[in-house]
């Protein structure tokens, strides 16, 4: 692997994920690996979860770490080609890019979307810009339209989970009171779909998620239906991609809850909004499966910096 901005970089993901569960029972096995290697963590975004599960993941295999909180801790960036920069932007990033090379073997990098400009959100002018002007590979810790980490670690969740040969999964739309991406969405129905699993999506009408992503992944739109006799059920809250970033709707019916669970585990990204995606009596039983998945996302970085250590 010569970089992971997003699953496309993955050539074999049944072997990525299997080698990801090989390195969460052993996880200091290849501390030599990463020894006097440094990863730079740049952050134009909060984060909890990728932030820390990120850094643990590169200090089992030796690593140093290098965190950057680029919104408050460091220059304005500018990434338009031929600017005349007399404004706030005091860096472009084509020496921004070129000098953090300098200082770190790998850069890992958050940059969300603006939920405003379409158009630009797609291009990922950011992630893009890190690509093309770093010397060194680049790891997407998610952008405006992937979190391919996120994916993984859900792929790895859901092999370590299941118990019949082809689980059902559906990834639900759920109510949130503030527009969220379409990342952690867009990256686990790509990734299902490179499963063998029953795949399907319920979400209120004008949530369709890019039809490029969802291909033939089936849609429906009665959720009760959608769910039933679900293995899996990923609730998740994005805004409107058609009608870009709106909130159309917050119907509290699409909440999940015991009820709607039924047998199935219970699978979100973090951080949740407790009694507004997912009602507590869910995430308080024995089928939520958040703090594993959470825990899941140090061993699917960790195998991604492990396949990138290997070919630097
Ligand atoms: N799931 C996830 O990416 O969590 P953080 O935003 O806290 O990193």
């Amino acid at each position: 692997m010569k970089q992971y901005l997003d699953l496309e970089d993955i050539k074999d993901l049944d072997n990525l994920i299997q080698k990801a569960i090989t390195l969460k029972n052993n996880p200091f096995h290849h501390q030599e690996l990463g020894r006097n290697k440094t990863i730079g963590l740049l952050f134009f975004n909060s984060s909890l979860r990728t932030r820390l599960s990120t850094q643990k993941a590169a200090q089992n295999l030796g690593m140093n770490v290098m965190t950057l909180d680029l919104k408050t801790d460091s220059w304005q960036l500018e990434f338009e080609e031929g600017s005349i920069m007399d404004t706030t932007k005091a860096e472009h990033i084509k020496e921004a890019a070129a000098v953090i090379s300098q200082y770190v073997d790998i850069i890992a990098l958050r940059a969300f979307p603006t939920l405003i400009d379409k158009e630009q959100d797609q291009k990922e002018t950011i992630l893009k810009s890190f690509q093309k002007y770093a010397s060194v590979p680049v790891v997407n810790m998610e952008s405006a339209t992937a979190h391919p980490l996120q994916a993984l670690t859900d792929a790895i969740t859901i092999t370590e989970h299941s118990i019949v040969k082809r689980p059902k999964v559906v990834l639900s739309w759920a109510p949130h009171p503030k527009a969220l991406p379409h990342a952690v969405p867009n990256s686990f129905a790509k990734v299902m779909q490179m499963m063998d699993v029953d795949f399907s999506i319920t979400h209120p009408k004008g949530y369709e998620l890019n039809p490029e992503i969802t291909q033939n992944t089936p849609i429906i739109y009665n959720q009760e239906e959608a769910i039933e006799n679900a293995d899996f059920i990923y609730a998740k809250n994005w805004s409107s991609y058609t009608d870009y970033g709106k909130i159309l709707s917050t119907d509290q019916r699409w909440m999940i809850n015991l009820e709607k669970l039924n047998n199935a585990k219970f699978m979100h990204c973090l951080p949740v909004r407790r009694n507004v995606i997912v009602d507590d009596s869910v995430l308080d039983s024995d089928q939520s499966l958040v703090i594993q998945q959470a825990n899941n996302r140090t061993y699917a970085a960790q195998a991604v910096l492990k396949e990138l250590l290997e070919n630097l």
